[in-house]
């Protein structure tokens, strides 16, 4: 990305990410500026759903910069992070060439390792698109080894194939790597990136969030939602809701018709807000008192 695209200061980034409904807190906004300034990897941490995949999509979206994204699992390797040989059409080839008599088995050979028979993938694919957004997601599922060939990656923004050589990217992507903490991360590989910790958004922030996906929302409805997530996340559930829960939950309530929270419609739409069993046990124990408002 050439640097006159790079919004001036951070606070521009953060309005451009809230023109395409991503509204970030100013500690994110300086770390997305920050990265791209400094053309280092963004490292992102923080609970499930507190968008750590969609600031990736709202930064592609904001600035118009191909997504490329790669999500981690385990035995994820090189051929599916990098690049890999496309079997069927060097096989291809070579029938070909057998077929019209060809013996010039060496420069066959090297014809096989061809850049048309490399298949880049999503590593490759953003290195060699300029500019665009690289999302390395749940790099926690994938394993040590995968961390190490992406250290490498990231360090030069360059990959080496041995039959062609180092392919370097012209300008480096922007590059999001996120984690959910299950395992820690190698320090080697968070000492190349600059390292975010994402909050649950602050009252202010959420209520913004669901006010752009539900503008007609009714703004009491809208306050009991806030207050009851809120509430929630301070409760020590096993699983507290992330943004993703809060903006279902709306969805829910809206489709019933709620415009206020009772414990009757706390209950119809307990499993939108909370996903595991002895959270809602609990919540049905305290007879929805930490769904519905205080002092209903
Ligand atoms: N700051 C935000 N502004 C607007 N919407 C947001 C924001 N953060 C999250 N969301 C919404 O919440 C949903 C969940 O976010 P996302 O999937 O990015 O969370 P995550 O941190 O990647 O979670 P997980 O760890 O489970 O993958 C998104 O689809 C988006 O709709
Ligand atoms: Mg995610």
């Amino acid at each position: 990305m050439a640097a006159h695209q790079i919004p001036a200061d951070y606070e521009a980034l953060g309005s451009a990410l809230e023109t395409v409904g991503y509204f970030a807190e100013e500690s994110v906004c300086a770390s997305v500026f920050l990265s791209l300034r400094l053309q280092r990897p963004l490292f992102c941490e923080g609970e499930p759903g507190v968008g750590k995949t969609a600031l990736a999509h709202a930064v592609s979206e904001a600035f118009n910069w191909p997504l490329f994204r790669l999500q981690c699992y385990e035995g994820l390797d090189e051929s599916d992070a990098l690049y890999a040989w496309d079997f069927s059409r060097q096989l291809l080839h070579m029938r070909v060439a057998e077929t019209v008599g060809r013996k010039d088995a060496e420069s066959l050979e090297s014809e096989l390792y061809d850049r048309r028979f490399l298949q880049p993938r999503a590593i490759l694919k953003a290195f060699e698109t300029t500019p665009s957004v690289l999302l390395i997601d749940e790099i926690d599922r994938a394993d040590d080894e995968f961390e190490a060939f992406l250290l490498e990656a990231l360090s030069e923004y360059a990959i080496t194939v041995p039959q062609l050589g180092t392919i370097k990217a012209a300008v480096p992507p922007f590059v999001i790597v996120t984690s959910n903490r299950t395992r820690d991360v190698h320090d080697a590989l968070k000492r190349r990136c600059l390292y975010q910790w994402i909050e649950h958004p602050s009252i202010a922030r959420e209520r913004a969030i669901i006010e752009r996906c539900f503008p007609a929302i009714p703004v009491p409805l809208a306050d009991q939602i806030l207050a009851a997530v809120a509430r929630l996340r301070g409760a020590g559930m096993l699983k507290a809701p992330g943004i993703a829960e809060s903006l279902d939950w709306a969805r829910s309530l809206l489709a019933l018709g709620a415009t206020e929270i009772t414990p009757r419609e706390a209950a119809l739409t307990l499993g939108t807000v909370l996903k595991y069993h002895e959270d809602q046990a609990r919540v049905i124990s305290g007879k929805y008192s930490l769904l519905v408002p205080q002092g209903a």
